[in-house]
């Protein structure tokens, strides 16, 4: 295990960011882990987990020490006539899992192809795309406890999965560094295409037999057309929430702007998609210094070439500014702000 000091960040967050971190170290095992846990302390310090990168903002040079998980493999555990449980280690790219699943006939994540990131951080945002969110087939992870360097597994129920929501930004913040994760797919596919936008891809492909793959492939190419790759564009997809207001505001709201685009949420509630709130604040495709809101897709803020955090967090402080003093309605970050 080698611990680097003073090592740039540029190349480990999909914003492209480029600031430093006092100490950095890349795990490649448990036992890698467990020790760095043990012989660390890593309790008193100032650490930051990465895995791919891609749901952070940082707007200045990281004091402590950062881990990069590294952890890779994926195994079946074991199976009944409807069900397959497979596992993978927290640091495999999220999308070759995916496509490791895929292969092999393992259904319940196909609508969430291509999704930028890894294994391990998925959980902890219970990432979702098109009608599907991780905590569907999810069924437990591990983790190490950063205190005693003990592994825990954590139940479905136990990381209290929320929209963009899980345990791990609240009460076990800081607390466990995710080694694996579960996964309970299904052996006979139940296609998931209530999202429009799929249907449409699918229709206009001429695709006349449903399979996890023409899914997979469809989200690939709605993906593709609108949010732009991190490699060629820094970004970390979507920047707010779609937030939820009570349902009268939305009725309320409507009448003034028809198109106002909104869905059910919770009893009483209705999710607002943040990208058209932005979008009718005048931001879709502006560019600011070398940050802007991309021109296909309003809620993803982008990175043009040397923009600092501080520039990006400022231009989101912006759009949250004129959204809440147009609509009435705050919108909150989905990225972790360090
Ligand atoms: N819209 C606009 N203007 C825009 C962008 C969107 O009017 O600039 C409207 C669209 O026309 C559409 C609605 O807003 O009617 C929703 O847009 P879209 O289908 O693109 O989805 P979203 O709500 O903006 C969410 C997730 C995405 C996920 C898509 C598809 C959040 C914060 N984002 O975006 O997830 O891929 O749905 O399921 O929930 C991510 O989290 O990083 C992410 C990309």
């Amino acid at each position: 295990m080698n611990i680097l000091q003073n090592i740039s960040l540029q190349a480990y967050n999909t914003f492209g960011i480029d600031v430093k971190a006092k100490e950095f170290v890349e795990v490649h095992s448990l036992e890698e882990l467990k020790t760095l846990c043990s012989v660390f302390n890593l309790l008193e310090r100032n650490i930051l987990v990465l895995g791919g990168g891609s749901n952070i903002l940082l707007t200045k040079d990281f004091e402590g020490m950062v881990i990069c998980n590294r952890l890779e493999g994926i195994e079946k555990l074991h199976e009944d006539d409807e069900f397959i449980w497979v596992k993978a280690m927290a640091g495999e790219v999220w999308h070759h899992f995916v496509l490791w699943c895929i292969q092999r006939g393992y259904a319940g994540i196909e609508n969430l192809s291509l999704i930028p990131g890894c294994v391990g951080a998925a959980p902890m945002q219970n990432i979702g795309a098109y009608g599907v969110e991780i905590k569907d087939v999810f069924d437990s992870l591990e983790a190490v406890e950063i205190a005693t360097g003990e592994m825990k597994t954590f139940t479905r129920a136990a990381c209290k999965f929320g929209y963009r929501e899980s345990v791990f930004k609240h009460e076990a913040k800081g607390k466990y560094i995710i080694s694996s994760v579960t996964f309970k797919l299904y052996k006979q596919p139940r296609f998931n295409t209530s999202y429009g936008a799929i249907q449409q891809v699918l229709d206009k492909k001429g695709v006349k037999e449903l399979s996890i793959k023409a899914i997979s492939d469809a989200v690939i190419e709605i993906r593709s057309s609108k949010l732009p790759d991190p490699k060629k564009l820094g970004n970390s997809g979507s920047f707010f929430k779609n937030p939820e207001i009570p349902s009268m505001q939305f009725e309320q709201l409507k009448q003034q702007y028809a198109d106002m685009v909104g869905y059910p949420a919770s009893p009483g509630f209705t999710k607002v998609a943040a990208g058209w709130l932005i979008e009718q604040c005048g931001w879709k495709g502006k560019v600011v210094g070398n940050t802007g809101s991309h021109k296909d897709q309003a809620l993803v803020l982008v990175n043009y070439g040397g923009a600092t955090g501080a520039e990006i967090w400022q231009l989101a402080m912006d759009i949250q500014q004129s959204v809440k003093d147009k609509f009435g309605i705050e919108i909150v970050p989905e990225v972790n702000v360090i």
